[in-house]
Order: structure tokens, then sequence, then C-alpha cells
């Protein structure tokens, strides 16, 4: 894990494409990154509405469908889209740098 003030590395940007969503870990914490419209999202991993985990889902443009209940969030913004999803996801500025996404984990929105 590399660290630049406060930004942790997620993952190479070549590790990301519209039709492969990645998981990436930060100690305990799990993040989804995705690429849509050539720009990098990065939202929490976890479904707020139950034990999907994002990055295995279906990433349609810009919104992402949760492969447990098929429910959506837009990945700029986190706001649900679809039910059952009412509550929205927690979502990080992504930081394009060497070649890497980074975040600040602790950035409040
Ligand atoms: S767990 Fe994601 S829609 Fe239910």
């Amino acid at each position: 894990m590399l660290q630049e003030n406060a930004l942790v590395a997620l993952c190479e940007t070549s590790d990301v494409a519209p039709d492969k969503p990645l998981r990436a870990e930060i100690g305990p914490d799990t993040y989804a990154v995705f690429e849509a419209n050539g720009q990098y999202y990065v939202t929490d991993d976890a479904c707020t509405h139950g034990p999907g985990s994002l990055s295995e889902g279906y990433l349609d443009g810009c919104i992402i469908e949760c492969p447990f209940h098929q429910g959506c969030f837009d990945v700029r913004t986190g706001q649900p889209t679809l039910a059952p999803c009412t509550d929205a996801v927690r979502t990080w500025t992504a930081h394009l740098r060497d070649g890497k996404i980074w975040i600040d984990p602790k950035e409040t929105r």
C-alpha cells in the first residue's frame, strides 16, 4: 500500500475497465473501483441493502447493478437508482497519479 500525504493507492488504472470493476482493500475496508465514460469512481464495495459486493455487479454506463438483488446505484454520486436499494452507498473522489487510482479514506462529502 503506497501512501502520499493522506492519499492511499487502491490499484493501477489499467486494472479497471468498464466491464471489469475492481475490489480493493485497505485494512478491513473494501472499496469498489469503476471506470465509466472515461472517468474513475470509487464507492464502498458493500451494498447498503445487504450482503452484495458492488465490484461483482454489472456496470451499465454509470449505474452499477448489485449482483445480490439487482438493486442499482449511480457510481458518480452513490445515490440509489433502483429498488430495493434506498440508502446511498458512500463514495470517494478518485485521484489519478502515476497511473494509479488514489483516495483519501478519511474524505468526508
Ligand atoms: S444486497 Fe444489494 S440489492 Fe440487496
